[in-house]
């Protein structure tokens, strides 16, 4: 078994699946940094299982991250060439039994002049094809999966219909799936951040936190400017934190107002609470399609050769590292902000119009997985938001859903 530097049992085992990819060698190699016991407050051991169908790639990259001095252990699975040693083995199965968490970034990112749609066909096949493995080979019970693949919108709900399937004998199994299954939009709210920091030409001592909720493409993701607010610098992982939270604050409503004001001249304009300055509507306009449409610009700058990969690995690590730490025992629970099946929380369900799926600040406890789902970002949305940025949302969003939805109807 092509092994690297496998380590005694590991206490948390994370897998990658596609970590040959642009996204998955980034990833990989910020979860052998980021996961050092000295990082997470625990000396228990963690291992990363990277697979993907690129044999030269993952077989590469895990050789390469063995030789970093971190202790997180590291092995690679991938097919065996035709006529290898052993055409029996399965090398998904190696890599997922016994892991807790598996990050999905495989699949085929876009070209310019696609969209995320096109790339549904391809990707829904390789989501149901990983998704099989996961529910053969982990504990559904126990395991966590990030998705990262696109179209987000539609291929998590392919992945929890998959998943909901295998299980379908077992009943309270099959209702646990969505409360551990989940997309990562992660990287919306850190553009939004950085794009808000560069508009208001913010200290480096300062990060600009925009909750955003939704989906993952165009009109379905949702800034939530109003609800912005900066906050000190503390580390990526602690901006990471401060994301999730809900709206939270009139004491920064006013702080972000008086920066706007000084960099923005007279661009303020007051919501009729009174509390939470918001932006100049041409400004926010503006910051808004940057957010929506911000994976446009990557695609077009590396013209033909894929999309989006550092700040996405970026972005998430910092959401995969959060559920390893939850389940090493160094945080109690995970709360950020995922693209999940909301339809079990009555709450969301009901103001997203039974959307189905939306990504909203989520509690996730190790044990229960999503146990609740916070609503005040979605209620306190202001009048732009709700009229204007609202509708395309949840009307864009629903078509997606319901491709992803059909797709794995049409093949259970
Ligand atoms: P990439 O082509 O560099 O890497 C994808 C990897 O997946 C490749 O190594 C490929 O061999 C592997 N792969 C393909 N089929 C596989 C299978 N059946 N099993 C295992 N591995 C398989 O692409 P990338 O730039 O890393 O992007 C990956 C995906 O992530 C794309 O769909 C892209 O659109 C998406 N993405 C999502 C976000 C987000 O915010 N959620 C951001 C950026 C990119
Ligand atoms: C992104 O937002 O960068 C990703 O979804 C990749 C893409 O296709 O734009």
């Amino acid at each position: 078994m092509p092994h690297v530097h496998t380590g005694a049992q590991p206490a948390v085992k994370v897998a990658v699946l596609g970590a040959g990819g642009g996204i998955g060698q980034t990833l990989s190699l910020l979860l052998k940094t980021g996961l050092a016991p000295a990082s997470v407050a625990q000396q228990r051991r963690v291992h990363i299982a990277l697979y993907d169908v690129n044999r030269d790639a993952v077989a590469g990259a895990a050789t390469d991250l063995s030789h970093i001095d971190t202790p997180v252990s590291v092995s690679w699975h991938a097919p065996e060439p035709a006529g290898g040693a052993d055409p029996l083995a399965d090398p998904l199965q190696a890599c997922l039994a016994g892991a807790q968490l598996v990050v999905i970034p495989a699949g085929v990112p876009r070209k310019p002049g696609m969209t995320r749609d096109d790339l549904f066909n391809i990707n829904a096949q390789i989501v149901r094809t990983l998704a099989d493995g996961i529910a053969r080979h982990c504990d559904l019970a126990r395991v966590f999966v990030l998705l990262i693949s696109n179209p987000v919108n539609s291929l998590v709900p392919v992945l929890v219909e998959t998943l909901t399937q295998r299980c379908r004998a077992d009943a309270a199994l099959a209702a646990q799936i969505p409360r551990r299954v989940f997309g990562l939009t992660q990287l919306d709210a850190v553009r939004a951040s950085s794009f808000l920091h560069q508009a208001l030409d913010c200290e480096p001592s300062e990060t600009a936190v925009v909750p955003v909720v939704g989906g993952h493409s165009g009109n379905t993701i949702l800034p939530l400017f109003s609800q912005a607010r900066l906050e000190p610098a503390r580390g990526s992982g602690a901006a990471a934190e401060s994301r999730t939270e809900s709206a939270a604050g009139a004491k920064t409503g006013s702080k972000i107002g008086a920066k706007i004001s000084a960099k923005l001249g007279s661009s303020i304009l007051n919501d009729t609470a009174g509390m939470m300055p918001t932006l100049d509507p041409g400004v926010r306009q503006r910051l808004v399609h940057r957010v929506q449409f911000g994976g446009d610009e990557v695609v077009r700058a590396k013209n033909g050769a894929g999309s989006a990969t550092l700040s996405m690995a970026y972005a998430g690590a910092q959401v995969a590292c959060k559920f390893a730490e939850m389940l090493l025992g160094a945080r109690n629970e995970v709360r950020d902000t995922l693209y999940a099946k909301v339809s079990g929380h009555a709450a969301v369900d009901a103001i997203t119009e039974h959307v189905g799926y939306f990504s909203v600040p989520l509690t996730i406890t190790a044990a229960q997985g999503a146990a609740e789902a916070d609503t005040r970002l979605l209620e306190q949305m202001d009048t732009y938001e709700r009229e204007q940025l609202w509708p395309a949302c949840l009307a864009e969003l629903r078509e997606s859903v319901d491709r992803g939805l059909e797709w794995a109807h049409a093949r259970g």
